[in-house]
């Protein structure tokens, strides 16, 4: 796979370069196959995951479930292409990851995922209102600052738009990620433990927004969560135990 940089366009491509219809995998916004994850440690080789295959398709909205360590955010780092796997193979919005280097992979994040990490990784120089609006401009938006503005509206932080994340509580920088994560209006939504940080009001309060989002735009939600409450509104919920993976599908 190959993707081409316009130097008129300011390196900006259209997704279809990187989406091909004839991709076995395009009906499903991720897929992968036989994944495999493998690290060397102080005590030998560690299997994180083994040999997991899943599709997952556009709109639906989706629990990665399991104990501390089970490899819940490997998992999440691997379907959004931030880390690569030690076998199989991953598709996301049709592409296939394994055939595209690393400004490939980065330009389809931008273009079509949102990401929360478990650690907010918000840019600390930037206000919270700079922070929602830095993909937007980078996307070409019109009127990213309103854009923004709105989005803090939605998280409850609008009040707090000038603030840089050191101002911030942990569940306020936490909201500031998700309005972030959502700028680019993404197709896919991957997030480490949404409502982690957040009160039972709070939390609840984000899992409206994000499930909101999911019905509006059709926003695929891929959502490691510890919180019943948070796995419960998914469709389906996939548990990692010892590397492996188990399906339920919920009522
Ligand atoms: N680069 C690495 N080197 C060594 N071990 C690693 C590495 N990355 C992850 N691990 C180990 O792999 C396992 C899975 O980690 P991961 O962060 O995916 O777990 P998790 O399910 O997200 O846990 P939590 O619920 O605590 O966030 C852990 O035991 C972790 O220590
Ligand atoms: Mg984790």
């Amino acid at each position: 796979m190959r993707v081409d940089h316009d130097p008129g366009t300011g390196g900006q491509v259209s997704v279809a370069a990187v989406a091909p219809l004839d991709n076995p995998a395009a009906a499903c916004i991720a897929r992968v196959e036989n994944l495999g994850k493998e690290v060397v440690s102080p005590e030998g080789k560690l299997i994180i995951l083994d040999g997991i295959s899943f599709s997952i398709a556009q709109g639906e909205s989706v629990a990665v479930v399991g104990a501390s360590g089970s490899g819940k955010s490997t998992l999440l780092g691997l379907l959004a292409g931030l880390d690569t796997p030690s076998r199989g193979r991953v598709w996301l919005a049709g592409a296939d990851l394994g055939e595209m280097d690393e400004d490939g992979r980065a330009l389809l994040r931008a273009q079509r995922v949102g990401f929360v990490f478990q650690s907010f990784q918000l840019l600390t120089g930037l206000t919270a209102l700079e922070n929602v609006m830095l993909p937007l401009e980078l996307a070409g938006q019109p009127d990213p600052r309103r854009q923004a503005l709105d989005l803090l509206d939605r998280v409850g932080l609008k009040a707090r738009a000038r603030h840089y994340p050191s101002q911030l509580s942990g569940g306020e920088q936490q909201r500031v990620a998700i309005a972030r994560a959502f700028a680019g209006n993404p197709a896919v939504l991957f997030a480490d433990e949404p409502t982690g940080n957040l009160d039972q009001k709070t939390g609840h309060r984000i899992i409206e927004l994000l499930f909101a989002l999911n019905r509006e735009q059709g926003t695929t939600l891929i959502l490691v969560t510890h919180d019943p409450e948070l796995a419960a509104y998914c469709d389906r919920v996939l548990e990692l135990d010892d590397g492996r993976l188990r399906e339920r599908r919920e009522g």
